[in-house]
């Protein structure tokens, strides 16, 4: 009984792997799942993700491993209720390979529950949330971004240690980025003997500032450190700056406040200093030939969102090449991931063993129309993966 059992089991296992291995000799498409906001106040960061992605594909021939690529697309809208029916859209209907997305940790978070229960392979190209590959990590999930500790605990420690200061105040969207960010630097900051007086926040993505601002004006600490991004960045730095605060009350934040935003901020953004595993005049070979290669494909400058979508499909490629196309073979598509060396446009960076890049993270300042480094906040930074079992 039990080696019958055991032959069959053999033989299923042996008619699947050739069928995985059938698919990548056919020349049957890939399947890429594309998860990203295409309506609401991170559009403009799901469009440079889907950009960049589609760059390094096209860099490629078109292919990955020998397959041309498919492409299914989801506009998300940022909305955690409606993530599970969106990415079961991919994995169900369209039967996906790849699922990449996406931008908002809420709803990627739904998203790797999914990837984990179904198996499918998953490629965060943004969301840091913390939990994506700490309690969740999964040997068929990868990040190609950071985890929101990693974007935020840097500038704690430089607004101590460096900027010295003593009290500062954090504001953000309520949902899990804007807290994994802002504890992240109070983490930081206190840790260099700094004091966060008070964490003020407002539903995402609302935009309504200024009985926040009317508070941080007339408490008066030391600093600030912000997370926005997209749409909600702009109005912010902007809004900020109005209220004449920008003149008293120095801003920080995590890189997202100013990047992919500088041309709509203008004067407002200008000497805000932030940190991210992206600048925009890095001396960086690679980074060069991508900023050169983004501007013409698209008529667009790049913007971190870019590098990440770019990365993305670097990773896939790694994973792809070392199964020769197949995706059934998970393990052996890990294994090639969490070995390589990726020559992203952010310089070279590896994959920690919860599969997020462990990467230097810049201090930057907002010059003109460009973020640029004034130094490494932190050198080859892992995140912590607190509550990762891989
Ligand atoms: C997130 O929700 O994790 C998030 C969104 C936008 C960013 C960064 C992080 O720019």
């Amino acid at each position: 009984m039990t080696s019958h059992l055991t032959r069959r089991a053999t033989l299923a296992l042996a008619a699947f792997a050739l069928a995985g291995s059938a698919h990548a000799q056919s020349g049957e498409k890939l399947k890429v799942g594309l998860m990203l906001p295409y309506s609401g106040t991170y559009t403009a960061l799901g469009v440079a993700i889907e950009n960049g992605f589609k760059l390094y594909v096209d860099e490629q021939g078109g292919k990955l491993a020998g397959r041309e690529i498919e492409y299914f697309k989801v506009d998300d809208e940022s909305d955690p209720a409606k993530a599970t029916e969106n990415v079961n859209k991919l994995i169900k209907r369209d039967k996906v390979d790849v699922i990449v997305g996406t931008v908002h940790s809420g709803v990627a978070m739904a998203m790797a529950r999914a990837a984990k229960e179904s198996n499918t392979l998953l490629i965060v190209p943004n969301a840091g949330s913390d939990a994506v590959t700490g309690p969740m990590c999964a040997p068929n999930i990868f990040r190609s971004s950071f985890s929101n500790w990693q974007s935020s605990y840097g500038m704690g420690v430089v607004a101590a240690r460096q900027e010295k200061k003593k009290t500062a105040m954090t504001i953000t969207w309520k949902y899990a980025a804007g807290e994994e960010m802002t504890n992240a630097f109070k983490e930081g900051f206190e840790k260099e003997g700094g004091k966060v007086t008070k964490q003020v926040t407002l539903p995402f993505p609302n935009v309504e500032f200024q009985a926040l601002l009317t508070e941080i004006a007339a408490a008066k600490p030391d600093a600030v450190f912000a997370f926005f991004a997209g749409g909600g960045a702009v109005k912010f730095v902007k809004d900020y700056a109005a209220a004449g605060l920008n003149k008293t009350v120095p801003l920080y934040g995590s890189g997202f406040l100013t990047d992919g935003t500088l041309e709509a901020q203008g004067d407002a953004a200008q000497g805000i200093l932030t940190t991210l595993h992206y600048a925009d005049d890095l001396a960086v070979p690679k980074d060069k030939a991508f900023r050169t290669a983004y501007a013409k494909a698209f008529k667009l400058q790049p913007d971190v969102y870019g590098v990440q979508g770019y990365d993305a499909a670097q990773i896939l490629r790694v994973g792809l090449d070392a199964v020769k196309g197949d995706v059934g073979k998970k393990p052996e598509f890990a294994a090639a991931v969490e070995k390589a060396r990726f020559d992203s446009p952010r310089g070279t960076f590896t994959m920690s063993k919860s599969h997020n890049p462990v990467q230097d993270i810049y201090l930057r300042k907002v010059d003109g129309k460009e973020n640029k480094v004034v130094g490494v906040a932190s050198k080859a930074l892992s995140d912590p993966a607190r509550g990762c079992k891989n």
